[in-house]
């Protein structure tokens, strides 16, 4: 293990904010005492086993389950003949569900992978070998999941950020020194959480509880309420911990087949997903296909930035990879035109993934920038400096606090980027030819109204009560530090309790919000129970509780652009012999608002940055053209990056408050992988001379590049 680095943050340090601590559930973690969704042990469990379609597209004929029910265990074969019905004509937090959601509900097939069967067990292993056993019967029509930019189905969504212009593009660059128009391309890729989805329901005393793996258990809670027509105070979910989430941890097919099958047999039913099934069951990235167009006078000024970017989504939901939104508050440039561009196949829906669009949007941009930097000769980040905006690029509204300049400028100096050539191909160690390479970060900075409770107890000690989720990122730690901090207590007389949908509404972990959301919650619950406990007198042996709503001041946010930045740098070494590439070392400056815990804030931007390598050198999804389905859906089959492909990765970030935030508060889940891959991309090209476009940088694409330039 390395040591956590030194910080620059410059934040007076009055309390437990901004003071490293280990998780407060680590103990139980290491130990095995953090039990998983997967693995609470209830009395009469009863275990369900996901039967998943093999046509791409077409009608369920038969399930001939007759056979199946007479194997030893089994108690249910549920399908769209006999699952109980839901309604899912509702909006969720999100918008209208994936429909997903309507499983069991017709005989369609929208995909490889469908849900078409769901058998119930008294072990999982009779569930899974009566599973295995059940035929079931389609008509299959053709299918379509060809993805190109050239696919002639291509549109242009409906909403105000799927297409952005400011100023006339073709007269800037017709009218600019320096042109670069170029495609860029990234694969289907997917968030594969080390736990997988799994849900047990049951029925107790007229309420439905469930006990999930989920990034936001109120939000579970009103998706199931409303699909199976319950009070809403009739449904109670429960997520205490949860191995990894990334956008893939919502409504899925886990929860609501568990509940149909616990309302069916009337005793508790948990449903666990296999590696397998989340590849096409817990959405994905889309792949995307890009075109960049960037103008520039002879001094690097930018008159132009053409982001073009194209995503897939399935045929019955509309999910769009924003890529092209990536650049919008990044750069000054005369003419400003970004456009996403979605095409529907026969595949299931894509859905949020750690930075959906400035994750593949970063690449193809930031690469730009870099053969830009190439082609003025100027450094690139003297590109970017000379092209720092004084507003929102697109929008013309102010920033927010904006420290892109000084992640650069503290990042050079660590990385030792002054003394670097900017010529390609110079630097050879033996079979390796050495390059480095830096690219941008940025990940809007949101806040999602939330409630939360603080209870004085009568002991000296204090409960703060919210449906926060801890995905693993340390949120448990950091409220617990933020409450101690308000509360001007030491933060082992706190005990933050999460994952209960009884707890009221919040924030869900996503969107790099959760933290921020979820501190103002409890600081405001905290300032009003400070107010009464100022007042004086005794508390009661059931405690003093106040509760929290922050609608108002989350509404009463000002119109502006608030982001966080960062600079990523890579330093590569390449065999073209082989075509092997290897990351030597990256580092990160971030600038992401106030840090909380920088021990874990440290592991959130570092595991950011290792998906970004991996994004850059490993993943990818293969689909299979004539069956419509992944070829390889696994972790062997799936490659991403392992201890071993990973070296010294450092992430630090520069002063950087949000003023608008009670604590400073930005957010930090995502912007890690922002820009990751772009650093290393153009560190290939500077250790190679060869650009690569199109990602993963497989070592057959590294030959055939150096093969076709040897040509
Ligand atoms: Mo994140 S992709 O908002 O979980």
């Amino acid at each position: 293990m390395t040591t956590p680095t030194t910080t620059t943050t410059s934040t007076a340090v009055t309390g437990a904010v901004g003071a490293s601590y280990t998780r407060v559930e680590g103990r139980d973690k290491v130990t095995g005492a953090a039990r998983y969704a997967g693995e609470i042990p209830f009395a009469e469990l009863a275990h369900g086993w996901v039967v998943l379609s093999t046509i791409a597209r077409g009608r369920i004929s038969s399930v001939e389950s007759d056979a199946v029910r007479e194997m030893p265990g089994v108690l249910a074969v549920l399908h769209h003949g006999t699952a109980p019905r839901v309604d899912s004509d509702y909006i969720s937090m999100l918008g209208p569900p994936d429909p997903i959601v309507e499983v069991f509900q017709h005989d369609r097939v929208p995909f490889v992978g469908w849900p078409v069967a769901l058998v119930v067990a008294e072990t999982s292993e009779q569930a899974r070998e009566a599973a295995e056993a059940l035929v079931v019967k389609y008509e299959a029509e053709p299918h379509d999941v060809a993805f190109s930019a050239a696919h002639p189905d291509t549109y242009i969504p409906d909403g105000d950020n799927h297409q952005m212009a400011k100023g006339d593009l073709d007269a800037e660059l017709a009218a600019s020194a320096h042109v670069v128009d170029e495609e860029y391309s990234t694969p289907e890729e997917h968030h594969s959480s080390m736990e997988p989805h799994a849900a047990m329901a049951r029925w107790d005393a007229g309420r439905l509880e469930v006990v999930d793996s989920n990034q936001g258990s109120t939000w579970v809670a009103d998706e199931l309420a409303k699909l199976f027509s319950l009070d809403p105070a009739s449904v109670r979910v429960r997520s205490e911990h949860v191995g990894g989430a990334f956008g893939s941890k919502g409504v899925r097919v886990h929860q609501i087949l568990a509940v149909m099958a616990a309302t069916v047999l009337d005793r508790p039913v948990r449903v666990v997903l296999t590696r397998r099934q989340l590849f096409s069951l817990t959405g994905y990235r889309s792949p995307t296909a890009q075109r960049v167009r960037l103008g520039a006078d002879a001094d690097g000024r930018l008159r132009a930035v053409g982001h073009q970017a194209h995503s897939l989504t399935s045929k019955v939901h509309e999910f769009v990879e924003g890529s092209a939104g990536f650049g919008r508050p990044m750069y000054a440039s005369d003419a400003h035109h970004s456009v996403n561009r979605v095409v529907r196949l026969d595949v299931p829906t894509p859905t949020f993934m750690r930075a959906p669009g400035e994750a593949p949007g970063s690449f193809a941009l930031e690469s730009a920038l870099d053969e830009l930097a190439e082609r003025t000769g100027l450094d690139p980040i003297a590109l970017r400096a000379r092209n720092e905006p004084d507003v929102g690029p697109v929008s013309g509204l102010p920033f927010g606090s904006r420290n892109l300049v000084a992640c650069f400028e503290e990042g050079a100096r660590r990385f030792g980027w002054a003394d670097r050539d900017p010529r390609p191909g110079l630097r050879r160690e033996g079979r390796w030819l050495i390059g480095t390479g830096t690219a941008a970060a940025t990940f809007p900075v949101l806040a999602m109204p939330s409630t939360a409770a603080v209870t004085a107890e009568a002991d000296g000690t204090f409960t703060v009560r919210i449906t926060a989720a801890d995905v693993g990122t340390g949120a448990r730690t950091a409220l617990t530090l933020i409450a101690a901090d308000a509360l001007e207590v030491a933060q082992d007389r706190v005990h933050v309790r999460i994952g209960d949908s009884d707890f009221g509404p919040a924030a869900i972990s996503g969107g790099s919000m959760g933290t921020r959301s979820w501190g103002w919650a409890v600081t405001a619950a905290v300032r009003e129970l400070r107010e009464q406990l100022a007042l004086g007198g005794d508390i009661p042996p059931q405690g003093i509780t106040v509760r929290s709503d922050t609608s108002e001041y989350v509404f009463a946010l000002a119109q502006k652009e608030r982001h966080s930045y960062g600079a990523q740098f890579a330093e590569v070494a390449v065999d073209v012999t082989t075509g092997e590439v290897r990351v030597r070392r990256m580092l990160g400056i971030f600038a992401a608002g106030r840090i909380v815990n920088p021990l874990t804030a440290r592991s959130q931007l570092v595991g950011g940055m290792t998906w970004g390598l991996s994004m850059a050198l490993h993943e990818e999804a293969v689909r299979d053209q004539a069956t419509g389905g992944h070829v390889g859906a696994d972790f062997a089959g799936y490659h991403f990056a392992a201890n071993a492909d990973v070296p010294h990765i450092e992430a630090d970030w520069v002063d950087d408050p949000d003023a608008d935030d009670p604590v400073g508060i930005k957010g930090i889940g995502e912007i890690g992988i922002v820009g990751a891959a772009a650093a290393i991309a153009n560190a290939v090209w500077h250790a190679t001379g060869v650009r690569h476009r199109s990602l993963p940088i497989r070592p057959d694409r590294v030959l055939d590049a150096a093969g076709a330039r040897d040509a």
